[in-house]
């Protein structure tokens, strides 16, 4: 069973349309779907926007319905220079960019749960959707890099350098650290997918409404070649 999470309608409708006839289950709140995607055991939730959303739908993901692995997809502002709208963005790690407790001497970002700062994600997971990303991107369109998340939708220049530089990010988005996080204290597996939407400056607000939709199409064409290879 693969469990695959998205926080809007527009990241995971797609994906939920490809389930032949499939059963529903609502727990706080949150419709987890449970069935098939290109013949593999999946379940598929929409969590909402937000780390704490997030973390309450992979941790019921995980405690209900024991995943192997748990992807999150979605849409994701590009905080690299060499990062554009339409190009695909895997993660090597996550950091949560709003962890801030250096007042007390601790490293920006550190969580001090897990006593970490980047929670790496599954190495072969990493190298998988690599590869099934070559079938639907261009090769200079993939990138493989550190994402960020934060309760924040990142909108301007000060704020996306802040999160490049201090965290070394190519992506910044709003759920993906904190699932990084719930599968690290509960041994799970895990992948963040995302498609660039916008750069996350002054110009991102218009161009996430332009071009969420298509990147999302794109990312689903993308998990339905990866799920047979899981
Ligand atoms: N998701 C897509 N674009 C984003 C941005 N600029 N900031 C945070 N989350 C996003």
């Amino acid at each position: 069973m693969i469990g695959i999470i998205g926080a809007m309608e527009v990241e995971v409708q797609d994906l939920i349309d490809l389930m032949p006839k499939h059963e529903t289950e609502t727990i706080s709140g949150i419709i987890y779907h449970k069935g098939t995607v290109a013949g593999v055991d999946c379940v598929v939730a929409r969590c909402g926007v937000g780390k704490v959303a997030a973390a309450v739908c992979a941790q019921t993901m995980i405690l209900r319905y024991h995943p192997s692995a748990l992807l999150n997809i979605g849409v994701a502002g590009g905080t690299g220079a060499w990062v554009k709208i339409g190009d695909i963005v895997i993660s090597s790690a996550l950091v949560q960019h709003d962890m801030d407790t250096s007042a007390l001497g601790d490293e920006k970002g550190y969580l001090s749960g897990p006593d970490i700062i980047r929670i790496p994600a599954s190495p072969t997971l990493v190298n998988l959707a690599a590869a099934a990303a070559k079938s639907v991107f261009e090769p200079q369109k993939i990138h493989t890099g550190i994402i960020a998340t934060g309760d924040q939708f990142i909108c301007n220049s000060k704020q996306l350098g802040r999160i490049a530089d201090e965290f070394g990010a190519s992506a910044c988005e709003m759920e993906g650290g904190s699932i990084a996080q719930v599968c690290y204290l509960n041994s799970v597996d895990f992948i963040v997918i995302r498609a660039i939407s916008d750069s996350a400056d002054e110009q991102a607000a218009t161009d996430f409404t332009t071009f969420a939709r298509r990147s999302a199409q794109e990312l689903t064409q993308l998990l339905t070649n990866l799920l047979p290879k899981l």
